[in-house]
């Protein structure tokens, strides 16, 4: 949720940390902070609003100087958005600094225990009760009182501590909220995501739950919360720059929309052999055994994740023949589920990180279920905690508002799926001509991105509209879920998807005239009943749009506007017909000026509850 950044070593840091700290901003925005420590003294910057805020103030004051610093970009959870309540705090005895990224449960009887103490607070962070936690158990060794602190806290923390009477030493330590490790010549740099660390050095290693790493600029050392040695594996950060800079597009959400063909080209690479009608997954291979053998399996996602679980659902049942149910995994954690023998559970996530899913994904295994992961974060959270998984394999997706990663969840879904039906009843003929269709989709995506310019006219037509429906049915209607998703998260329009047919029983109330209802229309099995909501819509003032198959010449004799997309059977279409709907929402959020990266309220990974 929050962007953290920290650096020691041998240069000037207040630059460096800002360049990283932007490209985090996408993790939270609502506030940002800075301190390094300057002579010996602790200097802290911080302000409501943007990095860019940030360095308004931060030119005001004069700047700041050291070569030991932190900086942290806030979305926030304990505490209304205030100057005071930004990151980084401070004790108030032992000139402690510290930043936080998740959320400190037991804060309030710490707080108590702290207040007793006589500490004062200025904040109402629960951040900050760690920072004055820390101060209190200082004995002149931080590592030691950063270690006693945590054995003390309950909750999530991914933290960055330095202290005044330890000038070149940074003291991290992660339980639920990432952590990277960079290991620079001389230096190191300490951030929430690799994509901070990497025009520095492409050396780095993971935190690991309830672990501690000192770092100064001759070496570091890990160890766990009550002090057992701990050797963490350093490895190669696999991030290209080019993946992370927007690189001639406007928003990082378009330049996700666009790369989508190039994302999923990765995605198969090496997986699909259509010729043999085999799916090669080397992350399940170890499990097959079992896999084949298994007789249910659950879907746990969030969100547009959890839209990609849905379609994942009914391709299990109708390719594989697997029974399947798509969960919010936030319902799932909490309802008492009865996991029988044999069961799959599968966690969805680009990010690997989400609260809510890494939970449900914990209790399922907990109660027996094998545990897969469908992810795009290599070696996050939820991959880690799996027994196997399939990567995604898209990228790092920046943009808040997720789209490249929905296709490649999809994607994914679809090869599992026809890797457990080839194994199960499906014939290899039938299996290489779905893998035939599946190796077109970049191609006919690439297709429907060339339609942009018409895309983005038919939006300005309904941009000024403040309630739109989306509408589909079988592998369609989580289709037009996502759709719906999109448009209210980044234009802030009221969207409502839902099952076509639901529409009578309530929703169909809602249309007036002129109401945009945009139709998932392509050619499938209930393409007719599609067709009769269509004119039930219409009949009542409703504007349709549809997305419906290229050669259908019946269709604009009954939508008001028409998307196509290139005809493909069924089970592949969410992939092609999601792409219209992205850039609907896209140009409808850039036509009412918003800013698409960073739509309100939101941050990129939910790693609270
Ligand atoms: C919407 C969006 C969210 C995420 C959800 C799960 O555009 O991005 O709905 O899909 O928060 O996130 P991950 O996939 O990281 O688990």
């Amino acid at each position: 949720m929050c962007g953290i950044v920290a650096y020691t070593g041998s240069k000037s840091c207040q630059h460096l940390l800002l360049e990283g700290l932007k490209r985090l901003e996408y993790r939270g925005y609502d506030s940002a902070g800075i301190a390094t420590i300057e002579n010996g003294r602790i200097r802290v910057v911080k302000t409501v609003g943007r990095v860019a805020n940030l360095e308004d103030k931060l030119e005001e004051v004069g700047g700041l100087r050291g070569t030991i610093g932190m900086c942290h970009t806030r979305w926030a959870t304990h505490g209304g958005v205030t100057d005071p309540n930004a990151h980084p705090h401070t004790d108030d005895r032992a000139g402690i600094c510290l930043i936080h990224n998740g959320i400190i449960e037991n804060y309030a009887a710490l707080k108590t225990y702290l207040q007793e103490k006589g500490h004062t607070f200025s904040s109402d962070t629960d951040t900050e009760v760690l920072a004055m936690l820390i101060g209190e158990l200082y004995d002149g060794d931080l590592e030691a009182a950063v270690q006693a602190a945590l054995r003390e806290v309950t909750g999530a923390y991914g933290i960055v501590v330095m202290c005044e009477r330890e000038p070149d030493t940074l003291v991290a330590a992660r339980k639920g909220s990432p952590l990277m490790v960079g290991v620079g010549d001389g230096e190191f740099i300490i951030a929430s995501d690799g994509s901070a660390i990497v025009s520095h050095t492409s050396q780095a290693f993971a935190l690991e739950d309830y672990q501690v790493v000192k770092v100064t600029p001759t070496g570091f050392r890990t160890s766990t919360i009550h002090n057992v040695p701990v050797t963490p594996k350093v490895q190669q950060l696999e991030i290209e720059l080019e993946e992370i800079e927007l690189g001639g597009f406007s928003h990082f959400m378009q330049k996700e929309i666009f790369e989508q063909p190039k994302a999923l080209a990765n995605t198969f690479r090496g997986r699909i052999d259509a010729k043999e009608g085999k799916v090669v997954l080397g992350g399940v291979a170890t499990l097959a055994k079992e896999l084949i053998r298994a007789r249910r399996t659950i879907l746990l996602g969030q969100g547009t994740a959890l839209h990609a679980a849905m379609i994942g659902e009914y391709m299990l049942e109708d390719l594989a023949k697997i029974g399947a149910v798509a969960e919010y995994a936030s319902e799932f954690r909490y309802r008492n589920p009865i996991i029988e023998e044999g069961t799959v559970a599968i966690a969805v996530s680009q990010s690997g990180e989400t609260a809510d899913t890494l939970a449900a994904l914990l209790e399922a295994k907990e109660r027996g279920a094998l545990a897969l992961g469908v992810i795009n974060v290599v070696g996050s959270t939820i991959a880690r905690e799996t027994d196997a998984g399939v990567y995604l394999r898209v990228g790092p997706e920046i943009g808040v508002a997720s789209t490249k990663a929905f296709v490649g969840q999809v994607a994914v879904l679809t090869l599992l799926a026809l890797w457990w039906a080839r194994r199960r009843q499906m014939s290899a003929d039938q299996c290489a001509e779905m893998l035939r269709h599946l190796e077109t989709v970049p191609e006919k995506i690439e297709r429907i991105l060339a339609q942009d310019a018409q895309i983005r006219r038919v939006t300005e037509k309904y941009v000024e509209r403040e309630n739109w429906l989306f509408l589909g049915r079988g592998y369609n209607y989580p289709t037009a879920l996502e759709g719906a998703l999109k448009l209210k998260e980044i234009s802030y329009i009221h969207a409502e998807g839902m099952p076509a047919a639901e529409m009578k029983h309530g929703p169909i109330a809602l249309i007036n005239d002129g109401m945009p209802a945009v139709f998932i229309a392509n050619r499938g099995r209930q393409y007719d009943k599609v067709m009769s909501n269509i004119a039930e819509v219409k009949a009542r003032g409703g504007h349709v749009i549809a997305v419906a198959t290229e050669g259908d010449t019946q269709i604009a004799k009954h939508a008001h506007d028409v998307l196509y997309i290139p005809d493909i059977p069924e089970a592949l279409s969410p992939m092609l017909a999601v792409v219209p709907l992205q850039l609907m929402a896209y140009h409808a959020a850039v036509l009412r000026g918003h800013d698409v990266d960073k739509p309100r309220n939101l941050a990129k990974s939910v790693t609270v509850e």
